[in-house]
């Protein structure tokens, strides 16, 4: 099969990748540390890249969720599928995620995340499908905003493939 279109290449990728770390580490360089809460699985490798960047000390968290579906369809309910290992109360919370669809999920997260009384709580995500918004959340840091298309690679899967592609693809479903 041919490898999927190249809609943001690697290159792309590692400028605004460089570009959101700069940022942050700036917006943040008056606290003592940040925490940074990757959506899995597909913030893996983005959050990987952005936090060896980062200038600033902080500490990685993980979080599972998965989409309630009827049929192929979501629902838009988000359940929480594996928590984050310590308490976050009173810390600076980054969440990161690797794609902004419809919105549901980081909404819930936000709200989620947000009642455990974190100093602050802010949210990162390297792309948004604008037109595909269901829910409006807030999104601190975006890396890139893109049209309603089927996205892998750097962290995306179609199906479970394509995660590890280098650089962001377009897929056309059969
Ligand atoms: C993707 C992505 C986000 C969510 C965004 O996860 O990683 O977490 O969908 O969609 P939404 O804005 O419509 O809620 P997915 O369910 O594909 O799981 P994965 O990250 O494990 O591949």
């Amino acid at each position: 099969m041919a490898s999927p279109k190249t809609l943001i290449s690697e290159e792309e990728i590692r400028t605004r990748v460089n570009e959101l770390a700069a940022q942050i580490s700036k917006d943040y360089s008056d606290v003592d540390e940040i925490v940074l809460i990757g959506v899995l699985k597909g913030s893996f490798i983005f959050l990987a890249d952005l936090a060896r960047r980062l200038s600033i000390p902080r500490h990685i968290e993980f979080i599972a969720v998965s989409s309630y579906e009827h049929g192929s369809v979501r629902s838009g309910a988000v359940r929480l599928v594996m928590d984050v290992r310590r308490p976050i109360e009173g810390k600076h919370v980054l969440i990161v995620e690797d794609i902004v669809d419809t919105g549901h999920t980081l909404h819930y997260l936000i709200d989620m995340l947000g009642s455990r009384e974190p100093a602050s709580i802010r949210t990162c995500t390297l792309l948004h499908k604008e037109h595909a918004t269901e829910v409006d959340v807030d999104i601190d840091y975006l890396g890139f905003t893109i049209g309603d298309e089927w996205v892998v690679g750097y962290g995306l899967d179609f199906d479970e493939k394509d995660r590890t592609l280098p650089y962001i693809g377009v897929v056309t479903p059969d």
